[in-house]
């Protein structure tokens, strides 16, 4: 179950290195309750703590909405990592060298260049914020000013002002004792026919920081019309523009993460953030990627695009669309007016007007017919019915017959052609497709809406039994020995049960203690997580813990005669009603059933006076 591409004592190297307290308070604060910490869960919505950290057992549990786990988990739920990258990650907070890399001097010195690269960028952002602020970027910061910038954002994202030198960049950071070579890679300084300058010069500088706060790049504004209007960082062995989005280190700091909106610009992201929309990203002036995508939806399926109002950004619109939609994401597009992005409608139109567009966005199929729309008249027959044709054929797509028909009906509207002629267009259409082997979309997703949330039933004794024996055996070695003998070939009832059971005597087997965060480095993608976690924090009363012990396993014993007992009877029945119950076989099963009641005095089964 282990996603093993890491060996397992390096993992729980890293585990213990990691306080599951100090890595939490890292994101959360903290406040000291009896032996544990408590806090608002991240994970959902509350104004009282409900969730608790474990310092001994080194886990975290909401009761609240159940999640739970070990420091690994917590990482995945908040950084959208998976197992294996969690693990990286938290290796890399204590400076612990993964496996696999360690005999590799290659990589290892290619990963130290880097991090002396993100260390150039960050002093290169840290001086040119500070000239920003200083009489040498006055005409800069009254360039953002007049952009209706305020100083706060200004702070927030770290602008800043490249001086108007060719190269006072470079000096200032050869001063600091980086090298010239280190320099060029990031970009920062360009090497051109045996000379070096730097690269932005007289612009306002937008710092580029990856959703792991590393500034990898840079991109410069003029003041003026000349161009080109943005500069950008080359792409360097850190700076990757097809993978980066401008503003997702902050729109990720969001809590809950509902929704994020794609815009096209830096400043779309700035201004919308200085007016309380916080969640929105930009690519960097390139189509989105599909690595972006994934990126996306690691925080949220529901994804916003709000580009340029004009033919080139509805054209990037509607590739982004399908990238955002392979990517798994609920996409839906706010209609910008012509001409204008959210930072021109923010700061000409006001807040109301933009909630109003973004509460007004349409569906991927509303965009499509919208844009197909626009490339006919249809006032003209001849490009009426083509209109009609080519939005049947987007109409396809859907197999929800319900959201075909809105569509069906708008295209009603639309065209005026009657709602039964365009069900029989597409469904000629469709079969066309299909005789052409053509493979239909699927769209509509299965998800199974017959769970309805449980009501927390009393638990059975014998889950009750079984929790509490789990519970005990991550107390130490010992004790999970000690039960494992005594259980015998006795089998858990709960499939979960079982499978943390296995677990354990893995553990054991490698003498190792089954310490109730270890075990859960096992169960890491496992639904069930939150309900192992629970388990691990019960809390459990008793006096003498091997008559508590002896008391549970009592109660197993007790529920499997019980279910074989049950499974005895119907047998019985069944034989009865077959003409059967003469068979030798038939008495063994009585017998059995009468021994079973005499030892358990389960009561009678009316099979006693034929003994
Ligand atoms: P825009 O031209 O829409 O600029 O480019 P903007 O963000 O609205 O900026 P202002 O309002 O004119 O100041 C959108 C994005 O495309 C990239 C940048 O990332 C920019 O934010 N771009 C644009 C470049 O990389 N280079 C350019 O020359 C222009
Ligand atoms: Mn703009």
């Amino acid at each position: 179950m282990l996603s093993n591409f890491l060996p397992e004592d390096f993992i729980e190297e890293v585990r213990i290195a990691n306080d599951i307290t100090d890595v939490i308070s890292e994101y959360i604060s903290l406040r000291p309750r009896g032996r544990n910490y408590f806090g608002l869960c991240p994970f959902h919505n509350e104004k009282t703590p409900s969730f608790s950290v474990d310092p001994q057992k080194q886990l975290y549990h909401c009761f609240g909405c159940g999640e739970g786990g070990n420091v690994f988990n917590f990482i995945m739920a908040q950084e959208r990592l998976d197992f294996v990258d969690s693990v990286k990650f938290l290796a890399e907070r204590k400076g612990i060298p993964l496996p696999g890399t360690l005999n590799s001097v290659q990589d290892e010195e290619a990963k130290r260049q880097r991090q002396v690269l993100y260390n150039i960028n960050r002093t290169a952002a840290m001086y040119y914020h500070h000239n920003l602020l200083s009489s040498e970027g006055r005409s800069a910061l009254e360039y953002l000013q007049s952009r209706g910038i305020d100083n706060k954002t200004i702070r927030t994202f770290g602008l800043g002002y490249s001086p108007d030198s060719w190269n006072s960049t470079m000096n200032y950071l050869l001063d600091q004792g980086f090298d010239e070579r280190l320099l060029i890679q990031t970009g920062l300084v360009v090497e051109k026919d045996k000379s070096t300058y730097d690269r932005f010069r007289n612009r306002v500088m937008f710092p580029i920081i990856d959703y792991r706060d590393r500034v990898v790049g840079f991109g410069g504004r003029v003041m003026d019309d000349s161009v080109p209007k943005y500069l950008n960082s080359s792409e360097s062995p850190i700076f990757n523009k097809s993978s980066v989005l401008f503003g997702l280190n902050l729109a990720k700091k969001q809590r809950p993460i509902d929704n994020l909106i794609i815009v096209e610009g830096y400043l779309d992201v700035i201004t919308l953030y200085e007016f309380g929309f916080r969640n929105a990203v930009a690519s960097l002036g390139t189509a989105l990627t599909h690595e972006q995508a994934k990126l996306l939806r690691r925080y949220t399926p529901n994804i916003y695009i709000a580009y340029d109002g004009d033919i080139a950004g509805q054209k990037a619109t509607a590739r982004g669309l399908d990238i955002l939609k392979d990517a798994g994401c609920n996409v839906r597009v706010i209609m910008l007016p012509k001409g204008m992005d959210p930072d021109d409608i923010l700061r000409k139109q006001g807040i109301e007007y933009f909630k109003k567009l973004i509460n007004n966005a349409v569906s991927l199929t509303d965009f499509k017919l919208e844009m197909l729309r626009s490339e006919y008249d249809l006032n003209n027959q001849e490009e009426k019915v083509e209109f009609a044709t080519k939005a049947a054929e987007i109409l396809i797509g859907l197999e929800n017959p319900l959201e075909r028909d809105i569509y069906i009906q708008k295209l009603n509207t639309t065209t005026g052609f009657r709602p039964e002629l365009i069900y029989r267009l597409i469904d000629q259409l469709d079969s066309r497709g299909s005789r052409l082997g053509l493979k239909r979309k699927s769209v509509g997703n299965n998800r199974d809406t017959t769970n309805i949330s449980k009501a927390r039933l009393r638990l059975p004794a014998n889950i009750k039994a079984e929790k509490h024996l789990i519970r005990l055996m991550t107390e130490s070695e010992e004790m999970a020995k000690k039960i494992l003998s005594q259980l015998d070939d006795l089998e858990f009832e709960d499939s979960i049960h079982r499978e943390v059971i296995d677990i354990i005597k893995r553990l054991l087997e490698k003498d190792i203690e089954p310490h109730p965060a270890q075990i859960l480095n096992y169960v890491q993608e496992h639904p069930s997580r939150g309900k192992i976690t629970e388990i691990f924090k019960l809390e459990m009363e008793y006096d003498n813990v091997d008559k508590y012990i002896k008391d549970c396993i009592d109660e197993l014993r007790r529920y499997q005669l019980e279910k074989r007992a049950n499974y005895l009877k119907e047998q019985i029945t069944k034989m009865e009603l077959e003409g059967e119950s003469g068979s030798p076989q038939y008495w063994k099963l009585v017998e059995e059933l009468n021994a079973i009641n005499r030892m358990n005095k389960l009561g009678g089964t009316g099979k006693e006076e034929v003994m």
